[in-house]
């Protein structure tokens, strides 16, 4: 499972995870690393480069983070960016110091000119636009290095020690503002470090099937399937590595949209695993009857998703092997690579830690999202599987406001299925980062024919966002709410007047429950 390696030591900046991004989409992989971490563990990485990433503090601050000088004497290529690349001047015997004045500061689009004969700049014009963050900057360079791109407030926009491979640049080449950031990168990791260009998700994928069948030999795998992504390529991968041996459990809680029940089963089909699907419809809709607070709602069916998946894990019998579903902002965001297995219990769906096994396997932790869903394409993974949109784990039953019956459930599936249907009729789903249709509680008065009609009230709700902690209502085109909400009130009884929600987050949130 070696791969070439790009080790990016992490300084706090927030475009940390978009460096990695961007080095992947290159087809090289790397690791996101804190600059706490100890140096003989960077140097086991055996990294082929080093990328020193953003960050807010000034060098010269008391206690602002730093590395061990060790870490240039390792005859590897570094490139510092932004903080990076003060820190890299600081160390190595440049000055950096505050701007004097806002006339020195940069913030935003900057353009520069460059000297095209770096090895970072070759081929791209002499002047292009940059994307600026900073408010101190490098007023001399270290020894050994030259200037290699400058802007009108900042005299050494890049600098460059060709000999050493060291690169250092003022702004930020992972954002899409700075026009030629992703070439620039790509210069750095093939032309400096020499990548071969080794990480691609058929590469993976072959690597990781024969990783597992190592590690399983004949022991017995169990999965929680949810239907999510995450999980659905996880249990994908471990199909097509261990297959007879998979037990995977999909907990049908009647919670589901239109169809996706059967879809998630006839996904797995082909695949000669152990496939359980419990029909515990009844049973959740049971301990739901009369319970219109959202928490509580939430709170029994987690519950009740942990009670289902025992018994079924309990008739399986004693198995080797738990796999989760965890990817890499998940590891990430816990602040250290070890951290990841304790938290693993509860990550997905709150599984419950006396599940007897005897070991959890991750197959998923070194990916970001794009790629689980690059490698589920790979796994042969039907694209509706693949590039679904986001689904709460209590389902529909936070999108039925009040009580949860299975009227009003299959009223709502209707008219949910209804709206993303007109959606992909309009290819808006690129648009949109999450959409479904909430059932209110609210009734009104309508006219349909000539008779009166007193019926529920239907919300749409789409949101367009990058990390679901803010987010935008979608703009979506008259025609398109047009067609939907008479299509809508045409075709599913119940339904006499459909609202659309324009309200971002904060204050609201995405779900109204
Ligand atoms: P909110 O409503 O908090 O939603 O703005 C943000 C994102 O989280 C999803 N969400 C949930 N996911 N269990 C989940 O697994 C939950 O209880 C839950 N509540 C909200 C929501 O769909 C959106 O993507």
């Amino acid at each position: 499972m070696k791969h070439q390696t790009i080790l990016i030591l992490d300084f706090g900046g927030q475009y940390n995870q978009l460096i990695a991004r961007r080095v992947r989409e290159c087809g090289v992989y790397c690791e996101l690393v804190s600059y706490t971490a100890p140096l003989s563990r960077l140097k086991a990485m055996d990294p082929i480069g080093i990328i020193f990433t953003g960050g807010p503090h000034s060098v010269y601050a008391p206690g602002a983070p730093s590395v061990d000088p060790e870490i240039f004497t390792w005859g590897v290529p570094v490139l510092g960016i932004c903080y990076g690349c003060q820190l890299m001047a600081h160390l190595l015997g440049g000055s950096v110091i505050p701007a004097q004045d806002d006339s020195a500061r940069e913030y935003g689009k900057t353009p520069a000119r460059f000297d095209t004969a770096c090895a970072l700049f070759k081929d791209l014009p002499a002047e292009s636009v940059t994307w600026m963050s900073h408010g101190d900057y490098m007023e001399r360079v270290p020894d050994g290095f030259v200037t290699a791109a400058w802007s009108d407030a900042c005299p050494h926009a890049a600098i460059a020690d060709s000999v050493r491979g060291f690169y250092g640049v003022q702004f930020h080449p992972e954002v899409n503002h700075t026009e030629y950031g992703r070439q620039m990168l790509r210069a750095f990791l093939y032309d400096v470090c020499h990548a071969t260009g080794d990480w691609t998700m058929g590469d993976f994928k072959d690597r990781s099937v024969a990783a597992l069948r190592e590690k399983i030999g004949d022991k017995k795998v169990l999965l929680a399937l949810s239907g999510g992504v995450d999980s659905s390529v996880a249990a994908a991968l471990l199909a097509e590595a261990v297959g007879s041996q998979l037990t995977c459990v999909f907990v049908d809680h009647g919670l589901m949209r239109k169809d996706e029940g059967d879809e998630v089963q006839a996904a797995f089909a082909p695949w000669p695993i152990n496939f359980v699907r419990v029909n515990a419809e009844e049973r959740f809709l049971g301990k739901l009857a009369g319970v219109t607070e959202p928490e509580r709602k939430r709170k029994i069916i987690g519950e009740e998703f942990i009670r289902v998946f025992e018994a079924e894990a309990k008739k399986i019998g004693a198995v080797d092997y738990l796999v989760q579903g965890t990817i890499y902002p998940d590891v990430v965001e816990s602040g250290t690579g070890d951290a990841a297995v304790i938290k693993s219990h509860h990550n997905v769906g709150g599984l419950p830690d006396y599940v007897d096994f005897k070991e959890i396997i991750e197959p998923l932790r070194l990916l970001f999202k794009d790629e689980v869903r690059q490698l589920g394409r790979e796994l042969g993974l039907p694209e509706y599987l693949v590039s679904r949109q986001p689904f709460p784990g209590p389902g529909l039953a936070i999108r039925v406001i009040g009580e949860v019956t299975k009227d009003k459930l299959d009223t709502l599936r209707e008219a949910d299925f209804i709206f993303r249907d007109e959606v992909a009729k309009a290819h808006l789903e690129g648009a949109m980062d999450q959409y479904f249709a909430v059932l209110t509680n609210m009734r009104s008065v309508g006219v349909m024919g000539d008779g009166r009609t007193y019926d529920y009230t239907l919300a749409l709700r789409s949101v367009t966002t990058a990390d679901f902690m803010t987010a935008d209502w979608t703009r979506i085109p008259y025609e398109v709410l047009d067609a939907v909400s008479t299509r809508i009130v045409n075709s599913v009884p119940g339904i006499n007047r459909v609202v659309y929600d324009i309200t971002s987050k904060p204050p609201a949130t995405v779900e109204w429950e």
